[in-house]
């Protein structure tokens, strides 16, 4: 199953870096990470017992700027919709967008922003990059949001998925220690290192 999925994607990331006029570049700073990404997307046993993760668990992705995590997420959206594999959809949001979201919200009406984020699937693109938000009070907002979908990953097992430029100590030092803390028992952590891909 992750030797079809792997090929899946690999067409698909072709493609993908196709439309930027790219090849697809699979290095010593990324091979790794393709390869345990496509695991745990397969559901792949091997991802628990090799690479110690959990499967039940969504993932958080880090790295430097320019790494490949936004677009390793957007392939395997690309793979969903092309071969109809509905267990690997993740709908991706932008931080920013949210935080946007909440301030044009009518004041009273933001709850239902925070509550909207707070359900179902979703992978958060840029964790950390967002400005806090500013609606009747300044506020980091995502802090709310993560504290919420932990509580639906006990009791529902929801999945989060994340992007940033973050690491868990950084993590910490934005929406602090109580979230840091959740975060170990909700993600899987990813780093997808090496120089920024962008020229
Ligand atoms: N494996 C790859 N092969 C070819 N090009 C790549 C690859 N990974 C990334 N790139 C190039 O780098 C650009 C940036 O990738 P991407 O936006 O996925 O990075 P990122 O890790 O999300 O960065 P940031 O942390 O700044 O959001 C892509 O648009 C693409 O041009
Ligand atoms: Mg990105």
């Amino acid at each position: 199953m992750t030797a079809q999925l792997k090929e899946l994607f690999n067409t698909e990331a072709k493609k993908y870096y196709l439309l930027e006029n790219r090849n697809f570049i699979v290095n010593e700073d990324n091979k790794s990470f393709l390869n345990i990404f496509c695991k745990y997307f397969s559901q792949d046993p091997d991802f628990e017992t090799s690479h110690k993760g959990e499967l039940r668990k969504g993932l958080f992705v880090f790295g430097s700027q320019g790494t490949g995590k936004t677009s390793s997420f957007k392939i395997m959206q690309n793979v969903s919709k092309e071969y109809s594999l509905k267990q690997v959809w993740t709908p991706i949001v932008y931080t920013q967008k949210v935080v946007e979201q909440f301030n044009l919200a009518e004041s009273g009406k933001t709850d239902y922003v925070i509550q909207y984020f707070s359900k179902g699937k979703f992978m958060f693109d840029d964790l950390g990059a967002e400005k806090e938000a500013s609606n009747f009070g300044k506020e980091d907002i995502f802090g709310r949001i993560m504290e919420l979908r932990y509580n639906q990953f006990l009791q529902k097992g929801t999945k989060t998925f994340v992007t940033s430029n973050l690491n868990f100590e950084d993590i910490k030092n934005r929406y602090g220690t109580r979230l840091y803390d959740r975060f170990y028992q909700m993600f899987n952590v990813l780093e997808l290192g090496g120089e920024s891909k962008r020229f």
